[in-house]
């Protein structure tokens, strides 16, 4: 129980942990090579993805927190108060708490993967605000939106923010989304986060920031696979390669090998030509009317976008129809 908000509730729905030896020698034996994003965010990892969000280049962060503060009473208006307000892939929460206070909502339901840092995280958001309800699910959102039948006759809304949409294959995207219309029923909404296609340079500048942060994110995935399954992968021979990718629209992040080399990975040796490359990650980018269209496909219908003045990025309102 909390300390200072005694109305902290906990829920514990077992997600199954991922296999990361066999996912990681099933994406090494593909051709082209891949690695899913998912395992970037070890404590390093998730260490070195907030710096991303620190660096001047890497606009999306800051943009969608100022879209937030800049418009939180007609996004309270559009929401409703009173809400059961969802957060899948809720992390630190860090973005939720610029809308509370103006959303005045019944309930927040964080929902993370991460047993104990949801506990650490959703607890100490509990504490800060004391009049929230809080009923924290520890679950993959990925896999089921099932959430408790808590509260009764109260409106849901689920929060997406940060973009994390871009992160999925537009099929997935619109499968997730359908999911979310079902957690959420007839009279409910969905309050999304999206980057916007743009200016290439902008884009290609934000995944490859001149500190070096980006390229850190990326290359500790190898460093992750070093000590995990003991593999003998040299940084130092392998780089960092982000760029636009035009006709998907999405900004697409590699390692590529800088020389013939073989590495071994759980005791395999997994063979690497020069200049070949391991696909890590797909951000896909939208324009305002595709994801209008996508979200339409999962049975939205788009209520609200609110955009910084640059129209870098967009956070939409759906309703369910
Ligand atoms: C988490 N996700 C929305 C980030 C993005 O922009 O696609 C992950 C990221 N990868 C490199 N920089 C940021």
């Amino acid at each position: 129980m909390s300390q200072l908000n005694p109305a902290f509730k906990f829920q514990d729905n077992h997600p199954p942990a991922s296999d990361f030896e066999l996912e990681v020698l099933e994406g090494l034996a593909k051709s082209p090579k891949v690695l899913p994003p998912k395992f970037f965010y070890d404590e390093v990892g998730s260490g070195l993805f907030d710096a991303i969000c620190r660096t001047p280049e890497y606009y999306p962060t800051r943009t969608e927190s100022a879209i937030i503060r800049d418009n939180v009473d007609a996004i309270a208006r559009c929401l409703g108060r009173g809400c059961l307000l969802v957060e899948p892939g809720s992390g630190n929460s860090a973005k939720v708490r610029d809308l509370l206070a103006a959303l005045e909502p019944h309930s927040y339901m964080p929902m993370d993967i991460s047993k104990a840092f949801l506990q650490k995280e959703a607890r100490k958001l509990a504490d800060e605000f004391p009049w929230l309800d809080v009923y924290a699910v520890c679950s993959d959102f990925t896999v089921s939106m099932d959430i408790p039948i808590y509260p009764e006759g109260v409106h849901r809304v689920a929060f997406f923010p940060g973009s994390s949409i871009g992160n999925f294959e537009p099929g997935d995207a619109a499968a997730f989304m359908r999911n979310i219309r079902g957690m959420v029923g007839d009279d409910g909404g969905l309050l999304i986060g999206v980057d916007m296609k743009k200016d290439v340079g902008i884009l290609n500048a934000a995944y490859n920031d001149a500190a070096g942060i980006t390229a850190a994110f990326n290359l500790n995935l190898l460093t992750r696979i070093n000590k995990k399954l003991g593999a003998d992968f040299d940084l130092s021979a392998f780089a960092h390669h982000a760029f636009y990718n035009e006709g998907p629209g999405r900004i697409e992040m590699h390692l590529r090998s800088l020389a013939d080399q073989t590495v071994t990975v759980a005791g395999r040796a997994i063979p690497f030509r020069d200049g070949e490359t391991i696909h890590t990650e797909n951000s896909y980018k939208y324009a305002r009317d595709e994801f209008a269209a996508l979200a339409g496909d999962a049975g939205f219908r788009l209520d609200t976008c609110w955009q910084d003045a640059g129209g870098l990025f967009s956070l939409f309102y759906f309703a369910a129809r």
